[in-house]
C-alpha cells in the first residue's frame, strides 16, 4: 500500500483544491456525497438548519448530520475532526450556546482560511479553528464533552491512531458522534493504491466491522450504529460503500 506520506499528501491536495475553487462546493464525481442538497439526515442538512448558518461553509462534503444525532447540550466544548469549512461547526455552536465552544480541526490551510472567514460572515464567536492532523489532535487531554467528524476518518491512513486520540482528548463519559464511509466487499487492490479514490473518499474505507473493532480497542464504550444508509451511486460488482453515523462514549471512569 502506499505510505501515509503519500495519502495524506494527496488528500490535502484534493482538499486545497476544493477550497480555493471560485465558489468552491463539491469536488466532482467523487466527492463524499453525491448531491448537496439533499436533505435526509444520513446525507445531508435540512433547508431550515442550512438557512441558519453562512451558505459557503456547506461545500457538500460531508456524508452525514453528526450535530443531529449529537444530543449536544448548552456550555459542552465540542471537537470537530476534519471540519472544513465549518459546516458542523456551525449547527454545533447554535447547540451549545454561548457558555459552549466548538474548534475545529483541520490539516488543510485554504480550509481553514474558509472556515476562519465564515465565522467571521455569521458572527461567531463561540468558534474557533486549528491547524493539525486528526492523528495528532492540538487539543490537550480530557478538554471535550463531544467529538464530532463528518466524512473524514475514511480518509486518515491510521484510523487506530485517530481513535486514540479522540478518546485521550475526551473528559471522563465524554462522547463521540461521526457520520463516515465504510465499505462492503472488497475493493480491488489497484483502486486501493489509486490516490484519487482515497481523496474520494473510497480507497481509504473500511468494513463496518472492522472500523467498529478499531473504535472498540480503542477503549470506546456504549458503540452504536445509529444510521446506515447504502449508496447505490458508487456500487460495483465487487463492492459498495455506505455511510454511517456511529456513537460511543469514553468510560466515566477514565482520566
Ligand atoms: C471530505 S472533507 C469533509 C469536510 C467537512 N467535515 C464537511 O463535512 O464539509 C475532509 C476534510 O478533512 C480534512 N482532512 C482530511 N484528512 C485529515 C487529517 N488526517 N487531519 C486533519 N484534517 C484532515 C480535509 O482537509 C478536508 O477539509
Amino acid at each position: 500500500m502506499a505510505d501515509n506520506t503519500t495519502i495524506k499528501d494527496a488528500v490535502k491536495a484534493r482538499y486545497q483544491a476544493v477550497a480555493q475553487a471560485q465558489g468552491a462546493s463539491c469536488c466532482g464525481s467523487e466527492c463524499c456525497i453525491p448531491d448537496a442538497s439533499v436533505t435526509d439526515i444520513s446525507t445531508g442538512y435540512s433547508a431550515r438548519e442550512l438557512s441558519q448558518i453562512p451558505q459557503e461553509a456547506n461545500l457538500g462534503l460531508g456524508c452525514g448530520n453528526p450535530t443531529v444525532l449529537a444530543d449536544l447540550r448548552a456550555g459542552e466544548i465540542v471537537v470537530d475532526l476534519g471540519s472544513g469549512a465549518g459546516v458542523d461547526c456551525f449547527l454545533a455552536a447554535q447547540r451549545v450556546g454561548e457558555r459552549g465552544r466548538v474548534i475545529g480541526i483541520d490539516m488543510t490551510d485554504a480550509m481553514l482560511e474558509r472556515a476562519r472567514e465564515n465565522a467571521h460572515r455569521g458572527g461567531f464567536t463561540n468558534v474557533e479553528f486549528r491547524q493539525g492532523e486528526i492523528e495528532d489532535i492540538p487539543v490537550d487531554a480530557g478538554t471535550a464533552d463531544m467529538v464530532i467528524s463528518n466524512c473524514v476518518i475514511n480518509l486518515a491512513p491510521d484510523k487506530a491512531q485517530v481513535f486514540r486520540e479522540i478518546h485521550r482528548i475526551l473528559k471522563p463519559g465524554g462522547r463521540f458522534c461521526i457520520s463516515d464511509v465504510v465499505s462492503k466487499g472488497t475493493i480491488p487492490v489497484a483502486e486501493r493504491e489509486d490516490m484519487e479514490k482515497w481523496a474520494g473518499c473510497i480507497a481509504g474505507s473500511l468494513p463496518k466491522e472492522e472500523y467498529l473493532d478499531i473504535v472498540r480497542r480503542a477503549g470506546f464504550v456504549e458503540i452504536d450504529v445509529r444510521s446506515e444508509v447504502e449508496y447505490d451511486y458508487r456500487k460495483t460488482d465487487q463492492y459498495s460503500l455506505a455511510s454511517v453515523t456511529v456513537t460511543a462514549r469514553k468510560s466515566k471512569g477514565l482520566a
